[in-house]
């Protein structure tokens, strides 16, 4: 009686085979914190409208944040652990902290509020790898390396301004998760199972002292809602897109091949059987993610797209995909944070390489242009005369640091520049 939610209307216990299909405390009891904060307030607004009694209140909100964070246990839902415990705590008087609310606009909110603090955490893990790449940046704004296009040696440019391309596409993924939180910030409570509350709430109140901005506009909408979860893990895959790129980027500059760079002992792996080897099992296991927070964000809209309004179960299965993405932003940034941090460069390696004969041809190029001839004809003689690169080179001043300083135009690789926009990511 007090642990279930329901069961007036039926004749004995549901099956065991039931339970273990429907029931979700399994993974669910990870809302405990948001359950207990959406109970709280939902317990205040209860106050407020006359349902509750100052006793009934301060009962309530004594119990509430006297509730153990669950440790394993016989229940439905973390909804049902919250009551059942609520009732362990006070008795009966329990029973009334459901009048007016369903599970179903509470655990729209629950997970409003989980995945508020899990874009935070992204926030935050990005912020800490954009620091870490733009204080690289800055210190190797000089360092040229060869820059490739279709995996072939392009033109020279500076392990800055490679740093700095990542930072970009972090500061993007930073906006989405900022919007995404913006865009979910109504609260659904007080929308109950779909039709609304009953009780002459002041929806918007509630919804300010939970922390959002106002309250959802439509019922139905609210409890069916779950846009903002499908934008954290769209926002989270393309994140970790990002990462799997620069994490096949590393791979290649750590190679035995190219060389330009090594992993820090600490975060590389060894073999068992070849005693020579130094993996990079981290960057691996990034490219591996970034797959898989793919197949969340795939699978969790397929899970919405066939939905009739309002609730149904089907959205019980929204949890574990967050749950999962989550996890894993929270130990594969800062492992690739403290990677970048550490990786050692071979910078003459890396000049050399980008000193090289096919590096320097469209320069050589530009150096012909720049004598008046149309760049069409120079491309032309140049890419007939490709042995004769290092003395056409010559003949016409064409060095790499050179190369390098003339990439000067906003956006570029110029030393400088780098020098310049890395400082402007690493202002407060
Ligand atoms: N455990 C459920 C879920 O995660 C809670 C909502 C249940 N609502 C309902 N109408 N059965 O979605």
């Amino acid at each position: 009686m007090t642990q279930k939610l329901w069961g007036g209307r039926f004749e004995g216990e549901p099956s065991p085979l039931l339970r273990r299909l429907n029931d979700s405390f399994a993974f669910d009891r990870e809302l405990f914190d948001d359950d207990v904060e959406g109970s709280t307030a939902w317990a205040r607004a209860l106050a407020d409208v006359g349902v509750l009694n100052e006793d009934e209140l301060d009962a309530i909100l004594g119990a509430l944040v006297r509730i153990e964070p669950p440790t394993g246990g016989d229940y439905e839902d973390v909804h049902s652990y919250v009551e059942a415990k609520l009732y362990e705590l006070i008795g009966a008087g329990a029973g009334k902290l459901h009048t007016g609310r369903s599970r179903n606009d509470q655990v729209a909110t629950d997970l409003k509020l989980w995945l508020r603090r899990a874009c935070g955490e992204a926030l935050d893990a990005a912020s800490a790898l954009i620091a870490t790449l733009a204080t690289r940046a800055s210190e190797e704004a000089a360092t040229p390396m060869p820059g490739y296009t279709h995996s072939k040696q392009a033109e020279p440019i500076t392990f800055g301004h490679w740093c700095l391309a990542y930072v970009e596409m972090l500061r993007r993924d930073r906006g989405r998760f900022t919007s995404a939180v913006e865009r979910g910030d109504e609260c659904p409570l007080g929308s109950g199972a779909l039709a609304g509350t009953p009780l002459p709430i002041d929806r918007d109140a509630l919804a300010r002292s939970l922390g959002f901005a106002r309250a959802t506009a439509n019922s139905i909408d609210a409890v069916s809602d779950r846009d903002f979860a499908a934008e954290y893990l769209f926002a989270s895959s393309l994140m970790l897109t990002h990462l799997s790129r620069l994490a096949e980027d590393l791979i290649f500059f750590t190679s035995d091949e190219a060389a330009y760079a090594e992993l820090p002992d600490a975060m590389a792996t060894g073999s068992s059987r070849m005693p020579q080897k130094k993996n990079p099992d981290v960057l691996e296991l990034t490219r591996g993610y970034a797959a898989r927070s793919i197949g969340e964000l795939t699978g969790f809209v397929a899970l919405l797209k066939g939905l009739p309004l309002a609730y149904d179960k089907d959205l019980q299965l929204d949890k574990e995909p967050l749950f999962r993405t989550r996890a894993v932003i929270a130990s594969l940034l800062p492992a690739l944070n403290e990677l970048i941090a550490g990786l050692s460069l071979d910078r003459e390696r890396m000049r050399a390489a980008a000193g090289g004969d096919a590096l320097i041809a469209t320069a050589v190029a530009d150096a012909l242009a720049a004598t008046g001839m149309p760049f069409r004809e120079a491309h032309d003689q140049v890419s007939r005369n490709l042995a004769n690169l290092p003395s056409l080179a010559k003949q016409h001043g064409v060095t790499l640091d050179g190369m390098l300083a003339k990439k000067n135009s906003y956006g570029g690789t110029a030393p400088e520049r780098v020098r310049v926009a890395a400082q402007e990511y690493l202002k407060p």
